[in-house]
């Protein structure tokens, strides 16, 4: 569902913040992509999405190539980014009835869906309001329901949990569980080890630019004592 080839940036021509990233993500598959700050993750996943363009390399969705048909990959996947970064001089409703045209959902499923993911993050009562008065994680909570309502074969989400109160990431993550046990995938990154221990399939560590490790975490773990303690220093950032 996302196979990333050689993947790299050079940002500056001196060194290089993605460094030649090979990875596969399957359908149905969770899959976090792991490291410290400055490790790479943002940079990967605005290639992966048509943000930047890459040095080298390439990013498919679904087989499609994201630089030759970036119309054709932008409606296979939806991407929630780290900074809540919206249009807030609107209100909720009309953020997500404007997801809602530029994707095609239909007026019944929109509003079933609105309600399905605003619901339960508490801000059903809220969309009437302008965006401006909503706090970090209202908007966050606002941007993840946006992104689902064309229901998206790919979910990518960088650093979604920052900022969420712990239910709402406890719902966030079953969010995430529901949408690959209906055949989805998601590709997610975090700075912190702990998230990922029981909800991905697999995950891929990257450390200046570079995967370090990759697969599950109990392959990740079996390979013992280095990366440990990467597992270690991971942690700590946090
Ligand atoms: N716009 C930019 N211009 C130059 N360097 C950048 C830019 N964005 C990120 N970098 C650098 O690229 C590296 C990777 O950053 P980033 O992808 O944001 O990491 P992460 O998301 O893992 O914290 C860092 O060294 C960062 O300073
Ligand atoms: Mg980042």
């Amino acid at each position: 569902m996302l196979r990333l080839v050689d993947l790299t940036k050079n940002y500056d021509g001196k060194k290089l913040a993605v460094d030649g990233i090979n990875l596969d993500v399957s359908s149905g598959e969770i899959f976090g992509f792991i490291g410290p700050n400055g490790a790479g993750k943002t940079t990967t996943i605005k290639m992966i999405t048509g943000m930047l363009l890459p040095t080298s390399g390439k990013v498919f969705v679904d087989n499609v190539d994201v630089r030759n048909r970036p119309v054709e990959a932008k409606k296979r996947f939806a991407f929630v980014p780290d900074h809540a970064e919206i249009f807030d001089s609107i209100s909720g409703f009309d953020y997500l009835n404007f997801i809602g045209d530029i994707y095609n959902v239909s007026k019944n499923l929109r509003q079933k869906r609105i309600e399905q993911f605003t619901v339960p993050f508490g801000i059903y009562e809220d969309l009437g309001k302008a965006i401006s008065s909503f706090s970090h994680g209202m908007k966050q909570k606002l941007m993840i329901s946006g992104a689902l309502l064309s229901k998206p074969k790919l979910f990518i989400l960088d650093e979604p949990l920052v900022g969420l109160d712990p239910k709402s990431a406890k719902m966030l993550k079953d969010i995430m569980k529901e949408h690959c046990a209906a055949g989805g995938t998601v590709f997610f990154s975090s700075h912190v080890l702990e998230v990922v221990e029981n909800l991905c399939d697999r995950i891929a560590i990257i450390q200046d630019g570079r995967i370090i490790a990759m697969g599950t975490v109990a392959d990740i773990k079996a390979q013992g004592g280095s990366l440990e303690d990467i597992f270690l220093e991971l942690t700590e950032n946090e």
